[in-house]
Formats: structure tokens, C-alpha cells, sequence
């Protein structure tokens, strides 16, 4: 096994944080040199969301990984992770709030009702902002075994987020349906997981009963 240093992984870590920021940069990139198609706005949207959501099934993908293969390295990013799909999906909102809507409140108030796939989209993030503000190392500890109930919104905001994806498509299904098969996958992970949790925690005390209920015969034998 490769033994980092403390310092070692401060590094890592900017690493992982700068690639985490390149979808940011090559959008900006692409604005910059009017390279978003004919609908800039539209590409902005499609892009944040796109990756908003990639983000959420990256988050979602740490914990499997160490189920599947025994990998703990990738757990300390969880927290990073998490705070990216929402900072991806803050700017996706502020697209469509900023740019699309132009801040007209009563252009919103209108276009909601008309697109049920957006109180989706907004339920999604909405999710997302209790599970970013307790994200700091003090909140969870304050929280405790709280703290993990809360974050299982993660899971909740994910399956949203793809129903927001399949609905405001209109004709070509595939890629809606790849991130929900990939997230499918990632839950049906963890549902295995914790039954066999639960399966072996069962089997634990019959075991005991039955190893005691074998000493007594051999005593009485
Ligand atoms: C966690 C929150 C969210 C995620 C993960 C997400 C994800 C996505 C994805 C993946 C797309 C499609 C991109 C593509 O076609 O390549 C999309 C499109 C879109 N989303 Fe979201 N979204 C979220 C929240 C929101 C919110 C809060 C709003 C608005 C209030 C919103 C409005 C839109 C709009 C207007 C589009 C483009 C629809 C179109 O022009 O066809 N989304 N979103």
C-alpha cells in the first residue's frame, strides 16, 4: 500500500480540487470566446446541470467504492464532492434566475406552473442547502449520529434531480437514463450492503444461542 504524508495529501487534495474546478473553467473558457452555440444561455443551463449532477453521483460513488473494493482513500472527499455539486448547482439556478429570467420575480412566478420539471429542479437544491451548511468539520460533530441521518438527503436530492433531468426532455431518453442507471447502481450498492448488515447482526445472537445450546448437550452428554 503507497503510505502518504499528511502534507502528501494537502496536495492531493488541491489536485483534486483544481480538476474539480475545470468543467468551471471551460465553461467560462467557451463564453469567453463565444464558443456556446447558437443559445448561450441554453448551453450554460445544460452545462451547470450536467455537471451539478455529475457531481451529486460522484458524492454518491465514494462510499460504494469502499463497499465494492475496501477503497478509503476517496472518503476524504466526500465533503468536497458534495460542495461541488452544489456549487455547480448554485450556478445553474443563478443562470436561470440571472440569465434566463433576468431576475424578473413575475416571469418565474410564470414560468413555473408551465414547467413542472424547474419545482423539481428547485426541490433538488433546496435539499442541497442543509446538507451544504452543515458540511464544516464542527457541525458535524455537533450533530453527531444526526448528521448522517440529514445527509441521506443526498440520496433523495439525487433521485430528484434525475426525474428533473427525464422530464424536461422532450424526445432522446438516453442520457437521463444513463445517470439513472449509474444511480440506481450506486443505491442498489448500498441497499445490498445494509442488508447483509442486517443479515449478519441477525445470524449473530443465533449463533451465540446455538454454540450455548451445543454446550449444553455436550455438558448433559
Ligand atoms: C440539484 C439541482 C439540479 C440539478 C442536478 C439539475 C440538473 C440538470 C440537468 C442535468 C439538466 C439537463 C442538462 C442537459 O440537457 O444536458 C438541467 C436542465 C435545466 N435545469 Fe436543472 N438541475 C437542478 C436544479 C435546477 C433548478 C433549481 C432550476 C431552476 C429553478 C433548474 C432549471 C433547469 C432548466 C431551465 C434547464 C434547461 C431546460 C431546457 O432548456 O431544456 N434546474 N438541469
Amino acid at each position: 500500500m503507497i503510505r502518504i504524508k499528511r502534507g502528501g495529501w494537502r496536495f492531493v487534495k488541491l489536485i483534486v480540487f483544481s480538476i474539480s474546478l475545470l468543467p468551471l473553467g471551460s465553461i467560462v473558457f467557451d463564453a469567453v470566446h463565444h464558443n456556446l452555440g447558437a443559445n448561450p444561455i441554453q448551453m450554460l443551463q445544460y452545462r451547470t446541470g450536467d455537471w451539478a449532477l455529475r457531481f451529486l453521483l460522484i458524492t454518491l460513488a465514494l462510499t460504494p467504492l469502499k463497499m465494492l473494493f475496501g477503497m478509503v482513500f476517496q472518503m476524504r472527499y466526500r465533503r468536497m464532492m458534495g460542495l461541488f455539486a452544489f456549487f455547480y448547482a448554485s450556478l445553474h439556478l443563478t443562470v436561470y434566475v440571472g440569465l434566463d429570467q433576468s431576475f424578473s420575480w413575475a416571469h418565474i412566478m410564470e414560468d413555473i406552473p408551465k414547467s413542472p420539471y424547474i419545482v423539481v429542479g428547485l426541490s433538488a437544491f433546496l435539499l442541497l442547502i442543509p446538507l451544504a451548511l452543515t458540511s464544516t468539520r464542527r457541525m458535524i460533530q455537533r450533530l453527531g449520529r444526526n448528521w448522517q441521518r440529514l445527509h441521506r438527503l443526498i440520496y433523495a436530492s439525487a433521485l430528484l434531480a434525475v426525474v428533473h433531468f427525464f422530464w424536461l426532455v422532450k424526445a432522446d431518453l438516453r442520457e437521463p437514463a444513463i445517470y439513472a442507471g449509474v444511480l440506481a447502481f450506486l443505491l442498489g450498492v448500498r441497499v445490498v450492503h445494509a442488508c447483509r448488515k442486517v443479515e449478519v447482526r441477525r445470524r449473530k445472537p443465533e449463533y451465540r444461542n446455538q454454540k450455548s445450546e451445543d454446550r449444553i448437550l455436550i455438558s448433559n452428554t
